[in-house]
């Protein structure tokens, strides 16, 4: 196969939601259509329930097991898929947004009875910042659940988006009977025995054929007739173009625990997503089909080993074919890197590989040299452009509690940091370090894994401060005079 159908093939991408939408559920059920696991429930355990805030063994199983997940590859209809996961805890939020820096598009799970909750909101937002064009998938459509058309409207308020129903419900809850494919324009009917989806869709061209009366009943069919006809009165023309550039989303409604109306999302997504795109760098747009190969640290994750401090950092492939053993340039250390063991994530498999398409994420082992955000090329001093950062909502003053350890201390923080587990701060005023984090999850973290990983002890100290802003200004004096003000 040549370079550009490799590209052209691949879609890189996230599911995402407010916690307990069913973002763990729906990924499970694209794995199984990719045959990338055979259980269900394999998936499952990747998320720190809520109430686990300080379950320190829970935290050491979540980074375990979100090492093998953080990358899901497969294959599916002749496309090469790779699904970023995200962490379920709304504690490590930023985590998820600089992994959104690295997909090509994204699925949001919204609860059909809950409708768009805070987190969804926060995640659009993130989306709406990158262009990054997003579908919606309305789940748990076997519960009693808010009217589809009120779902919609929602959706366009909340999330400041036009949308485009692609798929629309039968019913609800108790009285569910399906969905109608308006992609496909064909009927699927939720079993009451077998829940799960298994036959094709029946064609339906024509829903004013009487057969539908046969499937769904008098008052049903005549239910999803004006439906469907006021949808295609009020809702445009699905429009690749406009979902390509973020500005329409198609909706798809369904039940992911019941794997219904799964498939028609999976499918429909490989048809109208977008293959890798272009990537914003300071220098220049930086296009897959390139030559040369540059990619992008989006995240680090440290190894469980606590004897080694080893980390795997995670490259997003922009250009070009990346290579094994072949030196390419660390942007920011200024120095030639070669790499024997790339890793690829394939069907929640790690094994190393020669040759990486743009699209791909490859996994590359790191002794402490890379930050996020970092590039990799083939010479070429390109900076690509991540998010900006967002202000942490809750401070602390980190200080040490073994006397004898602070160089460990020091070394844990900066290396942490590094990873981008929480933001480092110093006071003007004392000199104070100062850990900036989204939740008391992170905190905890931060503790537990310098012990654990560098030996050092840490205490927090309550600081009266809830926001961090970045001043700029074009006058210097100016600028010189607010800070000696404040
Ligand atoms: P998350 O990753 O977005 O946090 O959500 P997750 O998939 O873990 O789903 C949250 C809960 O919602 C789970 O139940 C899951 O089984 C349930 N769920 C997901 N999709 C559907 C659906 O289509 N219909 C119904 N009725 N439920 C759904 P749980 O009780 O919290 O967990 P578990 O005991 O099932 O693991």
């Amino acid at each position: 196969m040549g370079f550009k159908q490799e590209i052209d093939r691949r879609r890189t991408f996230a599911i995402v939601s407010h916690p307990d939408a069913g973002k763990t559920t729906l990924t499970e059920k694209f794995l199984l259509f990719g045959g990338a696991i055979n259980v269900a429930g394999a998936v499952k355990s990747n998320k720190i329930k809520k109430t686990a805030t300080s379950d320190f063994m829970e935290i050491e199983r979540q980074r375990g097991i979100s090492v093998a997940t953080s990358v899901m590859g497969f294959e599916y209809n002749e496309k090469k898929i790779n699904i970023l996961d995200t962490p379920g805890h709304q504690d490590f939020a930023e985590d998820t947004y600089r992994t959104l820096t690295a997909v090509d598009s994204v699925i949001i799970v919204i609860d059909a009875a809950k409708g768009v909750e805070p987190q969804t909101k926060k995640l659009m937002n993130v989306c709406r910042m990158r262009n990054t064009p997003v579908i919606v998938f309305i789940n748990k459509l076997d519960r009693p659940a808010k009217d589809p058309f009120d779902l919609l409207d929602e959706i366009e308020k909340e999330l400041d988006i036009q949308v485009k129903p692609l798929s629309w419900p039968i019913g609800d809850g108790p009285h569910f009977k399906g969905v109608y494919d308006l992609y496909k324009e064909k009927l699927n009917l939720f079993s009451g025995q077998n829940k799960q989806q298994v036959e094709e869709g029946i064609e339906f061209k024509y829903l004013d054929n009487k057969e539908l009366e046969n499937y769904l009943g008098e008052s049903f069919a005549g239910t999803l007739r004006e439906d469907v006809e006021l949808i295609q009165g009020v809702y445009p023309e699905f429009d690749t173009t406009q979902y390509h550039k973020g500005h329409l989303a198609p909706v798809f409604f369904g039940s992911a625990l019941n794997n219904f109306g799964v498939r028609e999302l999976l499918e429909c997504f490989l048809d109208v997503s977008p293959a890798p795109q272009p990537t914003t760098a300071e220098e220049r747009m930086v296009s897959p089909d390139e030559d040369k190969f540059s990619g992008f640290v989006f995240k680090i994750h440290a190894n469980m080993d606590p004897n080694h401090r080893d980390r795997i950092a995670f490259v997003k492939v922009c250009s070009g074919i990346f290579r094994r053993n072949t030196p390419y340039l660390h942007v920011q250390a200024g120095k030639k890197m070669k790499f024997p063991g790339p890793t690829s994530f394939m069907a929640a498999k790690k094994s190393v590989v020669d040759e990486l398409f743009p699209g791909d994420i490859v996994g590359l082992h790191d002794t402490g040299n890379f930050k996020i955000g970092d590039t990799l090329s083939q010479g070429e001093k390109i900076h690509f452009k991540g998010l900006p950062s967002f202000s942490p909502e809750m401070f602390r003053y980190i200080e040490n509690s073994d006397p004898m350890r602070y160089k460990q201390l020091d070394k844990g923080i900066d290396q942490l940091m590094d990873e981008g587990v929480a933001q480092l701060f110093k006071s003007k005023i004392n000199g104070r370090k100062i850990i900036g984090t989204v939740g008391q999850l992170q905190l905890d973290v931060i503790q537990f894994r310098l012990k654990h990983e560098y030996g050092a002890s840490c205490r927090y100290e309550n600081l009266p401060m809830y926001k961090a802003c970045w001043i700029e200004s074009h006058d210097e004096k100016q600028l010189e005079e607010f800070r000696k003000r404040k």
